[in-house]
């Protein structure tokens, strides 16, 4: 669906005044001594030179100097918000993850993102949208990193930070260049899907609000005897999924998605979302015409159930303090809740945790907005800005005072018999869902699809990079791939052969043409 902006999206945010409490407190440094000038500069004489021995400026300059930290490699453009999760089914059977017993409450921090665009960019710019989730749970922090669409570009982390290259700017004019994301995406079949999806007008949502999440992979769930399920996670907006056609997300004011939810959320206009599970079972695996850990899959026959909803109910009191610090990780899971081998999921176990000791330091997990509600009991420690308060003598393990590891909380075996190797997926269908996807749209929305994604693909010079992109759509569905081929001037002749091509590199997918 697509919506035009309410009349009040962009109006700028009436921040409040503050009222002066009733004894105004004197400025001091950063040691707490009271600071005696802070408008001049210590100088010798009127006509003299400021003086090093001026403590109060050069403390002042100096931690002005160093505010700003790294921002986020992706997903650097974002906004946080505080919020409570109610769990309405039970489980069990499925997970002992202990938030899932019905009718808990779990607080959680969500940021919202786009993904390629830098910190300040215009939040109307078609992207995937982030969707991250903190749970608090009371057996540690469960992080739920998830996108607003279903699927992802690529299936192996081993190609993530070439994609991010071809999309973020040019190293040589730093401006992002639809050439070099489409010669990637042109030697990337399984991206079709989600090149479909992001330009159609999800890729322009009307706000955050009214945006779906998606965990993307799928996870493993283990029951409290040990029995695996795998399961992915979906928010639904309880506001609707509302987007921007481009010409209105170009006219979109900068920061309308942002004040959207500060004007919301402040008002007392609490937007929710159900949380959604599909499953599957090891035994289900077989019937699929995809594997079942390729993210660039929905599993699309799999029902839905709602297991909890979320309220975002209170804005961080400080932007930097929480939103900007916030930091989420695939990795951080609670039991009951694993890894599956989706070879994507298995690189952000890394990746995440690695860039946040980076960009935030080596005690960011003991920042407010990353600290566990569950005590944290371990042997690590120091590191800068290292504020743990820690007054244990025993720092190893073992020790007389043993920290104990709970052998009931180890995870789930399982038996490996392969050859280790680096190779493909084996069943990598790569445009049938595509196809699925884009018979799903509209009229009205297919129009804009073709006219969004020639948009882009009409500026590539390269006549083979332009044919090649319009096969894959081709391959998805056959007036798809028409149309675009129109839009943007590749002769069909190309495109079959180029699909011929492709049939030839790759048999199995013959069936896949509609
Ligand atoms: C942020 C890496 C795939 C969703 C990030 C960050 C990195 C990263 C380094 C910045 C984290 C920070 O500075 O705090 C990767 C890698 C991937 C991958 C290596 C593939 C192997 C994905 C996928 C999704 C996703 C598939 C969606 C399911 C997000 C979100 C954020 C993020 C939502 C922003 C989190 C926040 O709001 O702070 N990613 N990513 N990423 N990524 Fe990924």
């Amino acid at each position: 669906a697509t919506v035009t902006l309410p009349a009040d999206a962009g109006k700028t945010m009436a921040v409040p005044a503050e009222a002066a409490p009733a004894a105004v407190p004197n400025l001091t440094r950063d040691n707490g001594a009271p600071i005696g000038a802070n408008r001049n500069s210590k100088t010798a004489g009127d006509l003299g030179p400021v003086l090093l021995e001026d403590t109060t400026l050069i403390e002042k300059l100096s931690r002005f100097d160093r505010e700003r930290i790294p921002e986020r490699v992706v997903h650097a453009r974002g906004t946080g918000a505080h919020g409570i999760f109610r769990a309405t089914a039970d489980i069990s059977d499925l997970t002992r993850a202990s938030l899932f017993t019905s009718g808990k409450e779990t607080p959680v921090f969500v940021r919202f993102s786009s993904v390629i665009h830098p910190s300040g960019s215009p939040e109307g710019l078609r992207d995937p949208r982030g969707f991250a989730t903190k749970f608090y749970t009371d057996q540690g922090n469960w992080d739920l990193v998830g996108n607003n669409l279903p699927v992802f570009f690529i299936r192996d982390a081993m190609q993530f930070p070439d994609m991010v290259h071809s999309l973020k700017p040019s190293p040589v004019t730093n401006k992002q260049d639809p050439n070099r994301f489409f010669d990637f995406f042109s030697n990337t079949p399984e991206s079709t899907n989600m090149l479909t999806q992001l330009y159609s007008n999800l890729g322009t949502p009307s706000s955050y609000r009214t945006m779906d999440g998606n965990g993307v992979h799928a996870f493993k769930l283990v029951n409290a005897q040990g029995k695996v399920t795998f399961a992915k996670f979906r928010w639904i907006s309880r506001q609707g999924v509302k987007n921007l056609t481009a010409k209105d997300a170009g006219a979109a004011q900068f920061n309308f998605m942002t004040d959207d939810l500060y004007r919301e959320v402040g008002k007392g206009n609490a937007p929710t979302w159900d949380l959604m599970i599909q499953t599957m079972t090891p035994d289900q695996f077989a019937g699929l015409d995809y594997n079942p850990f390729d993210d660039t899959k929905e599993w699309l026959d799999v029902p839905f159930r709602k297991i909890g909803e979320m309220t975002l109910n209170k804005m961080p009191a400080n932007f930097f303090e929480f939103t900007e610090q916030s930091a989420f990780a695939p990795a951080n899971m609670v039991p009951g809740i694993e890894a599956s081998p989706d070879r994507m999921l298995q690189g952000r176990l890394f990746s995440y945790s690695d860039t946040q000791r980076y960009r935030v330091g080596a005690n960011v997990m003991a920042l407010p907005v990353n600290k566990p509600m569950a005590p944290v009991v371990n042997n690590y420690q120091d590191g800068v800005m290292d504020g743990t308060g820690s007054t244990s003598n025993v720092n190893y393990f073992p020790a007389i005072v043993q920290k104990q590891a709970a052998a009931e909380f180890g995870q789930s075996t399982y038996d490996v018999n392969a050859t280790v190797d680096a190779k493909p997926i084996e069943k990598t269908n790569n445009f049938a869902q595509a196809g699925i996807f884009y018979r799903s749209l509209s009229a009205k929305d297919k129009a804009d699809l073709i006219a969004n994604l020639a948009g882009d693909l009409g500026q590539v010079t390269s006549d083979r990079t332009r044919t090649i992109m319009v096969s894959y759509f081709y391959q998805a569905d056959k007036d798809y791939g028409t149309r675009i081929a129109k839009a943007v001037n590749v002769p069909m002749g190309e495109v079959t052969k180029a699909v011929s091509e492709y049939e030839t590199a790759y048999p199995q997918q013959r069936l896949t043409v509609r």
